[in-house]
């Protein structure tokens, strides 16, 4: 059913139960498509869903309008999650005209190959509805070079398309109505996958977001956030990120060949809890990398472990490094470890990855073949020491009271 955000402007979107992978990241709560209506002397859809999910918007329409009366079409994004069922709309509406950006112009050209009437908009553009006023801000790269979003001046409201989305599928729409904590972990986790490497882009967004005195925040993606906290959090949350802060947390993240690496791991687990940093710790041949990297945006220590495999990495270790990369994270500690037989090389193979990033760069440890409990031991202890070394909070542990666990 169609849910009405306030007097006549509705959401229409499309809820995906069953997405459990998009954009490539793992999505275990499912997704949402939002599109809204506004009913005003111009109907206006503000961006659509996937294609699949065409019929559902046309239906949710339906229950408030006739949708051949849709007169504008808002395309905040051209990527296909919010364009892929502007053909099915264009059929219903076939007078509608498409308002976008200059490069969503380009991207829904050659996305569905229409001959569509369209009106460009750039930042600070006003278009009046009737009763209403549509205010245009372009944000580049976030997500894509064509994304914009669209606030309502009268009613206060944002349309932030991708920006503050989650993967969420749920029968709530908004923020208030759910687990504030699930929310904003999936908004972590969306912001961890698609919109870490555009840090730059994001604080450019976020001063012109900060510029509109926002009621409600409707995104493409997930809850629609009404409640004046849950507004400046999510604000505060995307200023935190955008700046490369993290928490001081730790991450362990390892594959193991023959239990030796998974050990060392156990010992840097211990170092951690001596220390009192919250950690978490994953294998990667059971734990999903994307949510690992999810784990990996908000803690300040990165450990990452593995056995050498043919000169290499284990396969889930080098595609977790290259998938990391690609976000560019900033301001963390990293510490490689591993196992190995004849041919210590994984921490240097390892450490490049962090040299890349500009990491601070403990020193690694690389056990031959078993490490036995005394190798362990040590290697709790060292990991303590070089934690030490920079990290004054961590002076009150004595590194020689370690014990096994
Ligand atoms: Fe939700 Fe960049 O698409």
């Amino acid at each position: 059913m169609a849910v009405e955000l306030t007097k006549d402007i509705y959401w229409v979107g499309a809820i995906d139960w069953q997405l459990r992978s998009f954009h490539g990241f793992a999505t275990p709560r499912g997704g949402t498509y939002n599109a809204y209506l506004l009913i005003d002397e111009k109907v206006t859809l503000i961006d659509s869903t996937k294609p699949e999910f065409g019929d559902e918007l046309l239906q949710r329409i339906s229950e408030i309008i006739d949708p051949s009366k849709i007169d504008y079409i808002v395309c905040n994004h051209a990527e296909i999650d919010h364009s892929g069922s502007i053909p099915t709309i264009m059929k219903a509406a076939p007078n509608a005209k498409i308002i976008t950006s200059t490069k969503g112009k380009v991207i829904l050209e050659r996305h569905h190959k229409q001959n569509w009437e369209y009106e460009i908009v750039r930042t600070n553009d006003e278009f009046s509805i009737g009763s209403r006023t549509l205010h245009f801000a372009t944000i580049p790269m976030v997500h894509w070079p064509d994304s914009m979003v669209t606030y309502v001046v009268e009613d206060k409201i944002l349309f932030s398309n991708d920006t503050f989305g989650q993967q969420i599928a749920s029968w709530e729409r908004f923020s208030d109505e759910l687990s504030f904590d699930v929310i904003m972990e999936e908004n972590q986790r969306y912001y961890a996958n698609i919109v870490m490497p555009f840090a730059n882009p994001v604080k450019n967004a976020l001063k012109l977001v900060n510029g509109f005195e926002c009621d409600m925040i409707a995104p493409a993606h997930g809850v629609i956030f009404r409640n004046p906290e849950h507004i400046n959090q999510i604000l505060e949350s995307y200023r935190k990120w955008s700046n490369h802060e993290s928490e001081e947390r730790a991450v362990i993240v390892y594959d193991t060949m023959w239990e030796s690496t998974a050990k060392m791991a156990k010992s840097i687990q211990r170092a951690c809890e001596l220390l009192n940093i919250p950690y978490t710790i994953h294998n990667l041949t059971t734990d999903n990398l994307t949510l690992v990297t999810h784990e990996m945006m908000v803690s300040k220590y990165v450990f990452i472990g593995s056995p050498v495999l043919n000169n290499g990495l284990m396969p889930q270790v080098a595609a977790f490094l290259h998938y990391m990369r690609g976000f560019s994270p900033k301001n963390k500690v990293g510490m490689a470890f591993g196992s190995y037989g004849w041919s210590a090389q994984s921490a240097k193979l390892i450490e490049a990855t962090f040299e890349k990033l500009c990491w601070t760069i403990l020193p690694s440890i690389e056990i031959d073949y078993f490490p036995d409990e005394t190798e362990l031991l040590a290697l709790t202890e060292t990991v303590i020491k070089n934690l030490q070394t920079d990290h004054k909070q961590f002076a009150h542990v004595n590194p020689s009271e370690c014990e096994l666990i």
